[in-house]
């Protein structure tokens, strides 16, 4: 066994995580695949291989001392044989890769999902949607991710489009009138449990894009939010990261309230904004707690903040197919902070390139500034 720490996943969650270690004076050894992802850069330390490459497994727990993960989107049964040196636990990262038992979990342990059913693999996804009623979502049961594998069930003609298979099968949910969507980091070694600030997030397609601290909500519902959020990783027994996303909203039998919407055992993309806004970074709270490092709880610096996401489309509205961005627009925005680029070759719309994060005297300036600066770098 190795004394390096291991990072199942090379996106630019699991490069933030690898400066983090990096500063605390360990050695990581990250696995993956792609050749273009954001670790690829990190030579030496990277094995090009997929993640249920059995002997790549076996030469990677060789190195490390305990592994963690980028993503839950991961085959869990290679990981088996090396379950004791995972960081959140194998069963942290099943319940949460999976639709299904996730809300299971949440429903036994008394937290409210928003209201579903599962659709096994083979059954009939139609005949199950129509019964459920609609609207609905039908959310693939594993593999999804922003908003991949979802598809909104309006009408009868759209039950029948949908595909019949899924991975995993599906699971269907009904559609909640949002108010807002918000997350709350949790971050928990043996002794301790903290939370983040709860942040606000906005989403564009299904895909993330802005985050907004302080959260614009009532702070009973703030505190509510952490409250589960400690909750649910209490429930879980996890060490390490839980990100928890909340839908405030309302359900079908017109009640409003707070439902968690899923479980990201990890370092998550709503987190990105600690790095400037919390005394204490999600990477540098995980980086301590793989690396046996006490951790104190992560506190807000003053004013508003808001992080904005760079998708492939600002590159692809320069003109630019990847590579650097034109960042001349920077000078007339002296409360961005800090531009972060991941360093992928190639730009796809809706692909994560890079994101920001603007300070302001208060949130919602903060969010408008971050929308001003992203539309500047789009040329509009
Ligand atoms: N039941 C729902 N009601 C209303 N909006 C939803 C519902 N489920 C998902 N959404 C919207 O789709 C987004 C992505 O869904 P989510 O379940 O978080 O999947 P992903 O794994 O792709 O993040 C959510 O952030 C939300 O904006
Ligand atoms: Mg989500």
């Amino acid at each position: 066994m190795g004394e390096a720490i291991g990072i199942l996943g090379g996106g630019q969650l699991g490069l933030m995580l690898a400066e983090s270690l990096d500063r605390l004076g360990r050695d990581t050894v990250i696995v993956e695949p792609d050749p273009d992802a954001p670790c690829s850069t990190r030579r030496g330390n990277v094995l090009a291989a997929r993640f249920d490459d059995a002997n790549a497994l076996q030469i990677f727990f060789s190195r490390v001392e305990v592994a963690t993960f980028d993503s839950e989107n991961l085959p869990s049964m290679p990981l088996a044989p090396f379950a004791g040196r995972l960081v959140p636990s194998l069963e942290v990262l099943r319940v949460s890769q999976d639709r299904a038992l996730e809300k299971t979990f949440l429903a036994k342990h008394g937290f409210r999902p928003v209201k579903h059913a599962v659709v096994p693999r083979g059954a009939d996804v139609r005949a199950a949607a129509l019964a459920f009623g609609l609207p609905a979502i039908a959310k693939s049961t594993l593999g999804g991710y922003d908003g991949k594998g979802q598809h909104r069930l309006t009408t009868p003609a759209d039950v029948a489009a949908m595909p019949a298979d899924a991975p995993g099968g599906w699971v269907l949910e009904e559609v909640l009138s949002l108010e807002t969507e918000l997350s709350c980091v949790v971050a928990r070694d043996g002794a301790n449990a903290f939370t983040f600030p709860v942040f606000e997030n906005l989403h564009q397609h299904h895909i993330l894009d802005l985050t907004v601290l302080p959260a614009r909500v009532d702070p009973a519902l703030q505190q509510e939010a952490r409250a589960v959020a400690l909750g649910v990783a209490r429930a879980l027994d996890v060490k390490g990261l839980l990100t928890v996303e909340f839908f405030v909203g309302t359900g079908r039998d017109g009640v409003r309230a707070l439902y968690v919407n899923e479980l990201a055992p990890r370092v998550h993309n709503s987190g990105h904004v600690t790095r400037q806004a919390c005394t204490v970074s999600q990477f540098d709270a995980l980086a301590r707690i793989l690396s046996g490092v006490p951790l104190n709880e992560p506190r807000l610096h003053t004013g508003g903040w808001c992080m904005g996401q760079l998708l492939g489309d600002v590159w692809l509205a320069q003109g630019r197919d990847g590579g650097p961005l034109d960042l001349s627009a920077w000078r007339d925005f002296p409360d961005v902070v800090d531009v972060y680029v991941y360093g992928k070759r190639h730009a796809r719309p809706n692909r994560k390139m890079g994101h920001f994060v603007v300070r302001a005297d208060d949130a919602t300036t903060a969010a408008e500034r971050a929308r001003a600066f992203r539309a500047r770098l789009m040329g509009r």
